[in-house]
């Protein structure tokens, strides 16, 4: 404890360490026992240290690309495509219309007034792949981090966690706005913006097939949706053809659940480092003795996935705060008269009473405090997905915040359009004899939450 303490006041920088440690001795100077921020586990001390975790969180799941830019950037050369050959890259590169049009989003915060001015009377060309790489300078394009060279040729580009799990308010224009940190970007098409790559080799090696049918893949999913274990199982499509991605979950609303993904295959930092390691290819340290098994995990065992020993190890020491700044992001409430308060008040008997919703989605968590899994059969779906996952099984998905991932669907692949198609799913599989009231009245809770 001791030692963390020291070492978190050793990591500490800049103006607030200098305030903080000023703070300790003076109160420490007065004989202030009850101030004092050094005593491990008094009120200031836990303070102090979890508004550091927060903030050091914020900037890891915002800006950091765990050196991922050797993957997206090196190797990919996705920097290329995205600059175009006027702008030292190839192609006829991504003009903000293009980037805004495949999900990306730009955090109007990031632009300086005189540029926010110019876009708002028309005067930013957004036709211009030079205006995204002017963007990417700026640190403006939300998830993506461009690396340039001293005479400021972008040379290289990583992604962050905040790609797929954050949108913005739209405030500016559409798609330009203030950051919403734990948003499912459901706009976000990351097999189209995947496939723009010059270079997919790393991935035709690893699943042994021909770029056509890798760029086939990469389109298959849509906005909204990927797949976080194609690169493991190799399973491009499902045995139907229909597409394997499964849409992006928010990364908020996650404080006291047990089980994390759709399939519930870890906890958040469990999921953290995975995503970190084998997706967005950081350096770092990745086990899972799990994905050891040639059977269900071929490309897995064949790049070595279950036991990942990246030097230098960058996502290792993130994932505490990481963790902590993923807990704090509350699910957000609804915008008022976005539903029927009254019908919503319905909905929720039904949802307790009658069609016994409450007994998987326990309020206020909205899934089972414990192990949150059920067979496929208990949701009457098959079990495609949860056989892809080393659990087998689905895992109760947590409804708080529903409203704000409404797009690309429900349920882990998106296959149910709307919420009422869910509800009737429900009714059909468990016969629940609802009435179509009953069925409007559920959809106003579930939009509610
Ligand atoms: C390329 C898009 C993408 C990126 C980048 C990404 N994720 Fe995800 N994330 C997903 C998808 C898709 C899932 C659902 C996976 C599944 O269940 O199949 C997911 C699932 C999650 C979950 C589980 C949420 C829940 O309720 O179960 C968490 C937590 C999460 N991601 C956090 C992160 C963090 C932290 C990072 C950065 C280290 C990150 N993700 C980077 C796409 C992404
Ligand atoms: C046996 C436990 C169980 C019961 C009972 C249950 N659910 Fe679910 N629910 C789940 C699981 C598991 C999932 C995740 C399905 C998946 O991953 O495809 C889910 C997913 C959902 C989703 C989709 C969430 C999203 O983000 O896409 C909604 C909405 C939902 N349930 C509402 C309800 C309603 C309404 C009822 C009552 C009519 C209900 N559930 C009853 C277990 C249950």
């Amino acid at each position: 404890m001791k030692q963390t303490l020291n070492m978190s006041l050793l990591t500490l920088a800049g103006a607030l360490t200098a305030t903080v440690v000023m703070l300790a001795f003076s109160d420490a100077a007065q004989g202030n026992s009850d101030a004092k921020p050094s005593a491990p586990g008094s009120k200031a001390a836990t303070r102090t240290d979890a508004q550091k975790q927060i903030d050091d969180g914020r900037q890891i799941f915002r800006f950091d690309t765990f050196g991922d830019e050797a993957f997206w950037g090196d190797t990919l050369r996705l920097h290329q495509a995205i600059a175009g050959q006027n702008n030292g890259g190839v192609g006829p590169g991504v003009s903000p219309k293009t980037a805004l049009a495949v999900g990306l989003k730009v955090d109007a915060e990031a632009l300086p007034a005189e540029l926010q001015q110019q876009l708002r009377t028309g005067g930013v060309n957004l036709d211009d792949p030079a205006t995204t790489v002017a963007l990417l300078r700026l640190g403006a394009v939300v998830g993506v981090k461009g690396l340039f060279d001293s005479s400021g040729n972008l040379k290289s580009m990583g992604v962050t966690c905040a790609l797929c799990h954050s949108t913005v308010d739209d405030s500016f224009a559409q798609g330009v706005g203030k950051r919403l940190d734990g948003w499912a970007n459901r706009d976000l098409n990351i097999g189209q913006i995947i496939s723009l790559a010059p270079n997919l080799r790393p991935y035709t090696d690893l699943l042994g097939v021909d770029q056509a049918t890798v760029k086939k893949v990469l389109a298959s999913w849509g906005p909204g949706r990927f797949d976080a274990l194609l690169d493991k199982d190799g399973k491009a499509f499902r045995p139907d053809g229909g597409q394997a991605g499964t849409v992006i979950p928010p990364a908020f609303g996650l404080a006291g659940i047990n089980l994390h993904t759709w399939t519930g295959m870890g906890s958040v930092p469990y999921w953290n480092a995975y995503v970190a390691v084998t997706e967005m290819h950081g350096s770092g340290t990745f086990f899972d003795e799990r994905l050891n098994n040639s059977a269900r995990y071929p490309v897995a065992v064949k790049a070595g996935t279950a036991n990942v020993r990246n030097t230098p190890d960058l996502v290792t020491e993130k994932l505490p705060a990481l963790h902590v700044y993923q807990l704090s992001l509350a699910a957000p409430k609804p915008p008022q008269g976005s539903y029927d308060a009254a019908a919503a008040a319905r909905g929720q008997q039904v949802f307790s009473g009658r069609a016994k919703c409450a007994t998987c989605h326990v309020p206020p968590l909205y899934t089972e405090p414990g192990d949150n899994l059920h067979a496929p059969s208990e949701i009457g779906i098959d079990s495609f997905q949860a056989e892809r996952s080393p659990t087998g099984k689905y895992r109760t998905a947590p409804l708080a915040g529903l409203w704000t991932h409404q797009k690309a669907g429900f349920y882990h692949d998106g296959r149910f359009a709307t919420l009422l198609d869910v509800v009737e799913h429900y009714n059909r599989v468990k016969q629940l004899a609802l009435t179509e009231q009953d069925k409007r009245d559920l959809v106003e809770f579930l939009k509610s939450l």
